[in-house]
């Protein structure tokens, strides 16, 4: 199959999107966050080709992109206030929540689990996309399972270019951090996945989260899984800014989170922000990890960011990336 890229600024090409998702194919289209592969969420086959694209396993859930409010009615059962408070504050945005599902919403959708993830992004040409197609968007991000988001439409050409029906153009995400997920549906509202949205600006709308961390959650939630969010390249977290490699010999990389203090030792430097802000470190940090990974290096070093708004998903997806088998790690 040749896949087309389109602008995203040619409102036929949105429309020519719209009609192959109504028609059952898979479009990969930009959101605030990362670039999402989109079906027609209440379409089984459709939904089953998503899978089969991006490898993934059928225990992981698809999040539902809607439009407007209006959708959540035949998607979901009866919301509360705690709910109702979070939409109205950061709909359309950046945070996904985890809902009691209705019946029309086909398991595969939410790997049989009795709720479902619904998320309203932000994004223009996501929201023409699904104002257009009329039907509920389930998208993962749009790359090979268990690899870095793509930001960009080139990274879902590289990894996904001959497989999909449609990619539209729409530039770089101006976030590109994954959204955060918050569950609803247990006794207190639980973080999930840290993410785009920092867990302070949710606390202070619903009070404090839940935040059990780790990868041994049950149901299992695989953005959530030890090794995720991953690189080919072998990547090590130093333990602290303007550290050296940890191993001589090697022809290793540098991810800064600022301009760095010294750039000996290391073969390549990638700096994320000149002036370490956080919001650009988020925009850059998946290019910049593919870009080191294509480098065909021995290993890769990110420096650490303070945990705090968005740092905590940025140490977050660094982490994943890192996770390895442990002798392969360099003792620290
Ligand atoms: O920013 C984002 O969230 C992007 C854009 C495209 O919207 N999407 C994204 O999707 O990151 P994905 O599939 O890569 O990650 C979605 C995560 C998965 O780790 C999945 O396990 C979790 O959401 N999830 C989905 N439904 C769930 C459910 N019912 N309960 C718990 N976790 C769920
Ligand atoms: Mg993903």
């Amino acid at each position: 199959m040749r896949t087309e890229m389109l602008p995203a600024s040619d409102p036929a090409a949105v429309r020519l999107a719209a009609e192959v998702i109504r028609n059952g194919g898979l479009v990969a289209f930009p959101t605030e966050t990362v670039y999402g592969l989109g079906c027609d969420a209440l379409n089984p086959e459709a939904v089953a080709r998503v899978f089969e694209v991006k490898q993934r396993p059928s225990f992981d859930p698809l999040i539902v992109h809607i439009g407007a409010l209006s959708s959540l009615d035949r998607l979901v059962h009866a919301f509360n206030p705690g709910e109702h408070r979070l939409m109205d504050a950061f709909w359309p945005g950046p945070l996904t929540l985890v809902l009691r599902k209705r019946e029309n919403v086909p398991d595969l959708v939410t790997a049989g689990l009795p709720t479902v993830a619904i998320r309203m992004p932000a994004h223009p040409v996501a929201q023409a996309l699904i104002r257009e197609a009329g039907v509920p968007i389930a998208a993962p991000s749009a790359n090979p399972f268990s690899y870095v988001s793509p930001t960009t439409a080139e990274h879902v050409w590289q990894a996904l270019g001959d497989r999909i029906d449609l990619i539209l153009d729409g530039g770089p995400c101006p976030i590109g951090l994954e959204s955060t997920i918050v569950s609803m549906v247990g006794d207190q509202p639980e973080l999930l996945r840290p993410g785009a949205l920092p867990l302070s600006d949710i606390e202070a709308i619903i009070g404090s989260l839940v935040c059990r961390g780790g990868s041994d959650r049950r149901p299992p939630v695989p953005g959530r899984l030890a090794r995720h969010y991953a690189t080919r390249t072998p990547l090590t977290i130093l333990p602290a800014r303007g550290a050296r490699p940890l191993r001589t010999g090697e022809r290793a990389g540098l991810l800064a989170m600022s301009d760095p203090v010294s750039r000996n030792g290391y073969a390549f430097v990638e700096v994320l922000s000149s002036s370490g802000h956080l919001p650009e470190v988020a925009r850059n940090l998946f290019a910049a990890l593919r870009k080191l990974d294509a480098l065909g290096l021995d290993r890769l070093y990110a420096e650490p960011c303070e945990e705090q708004g968005l740092g905590l998903a940025i140490m977050d997806r660094l982490r994943r990336c890192a996770a390895t088998i442990q002798s392969e790690e360099p003792s620290l």
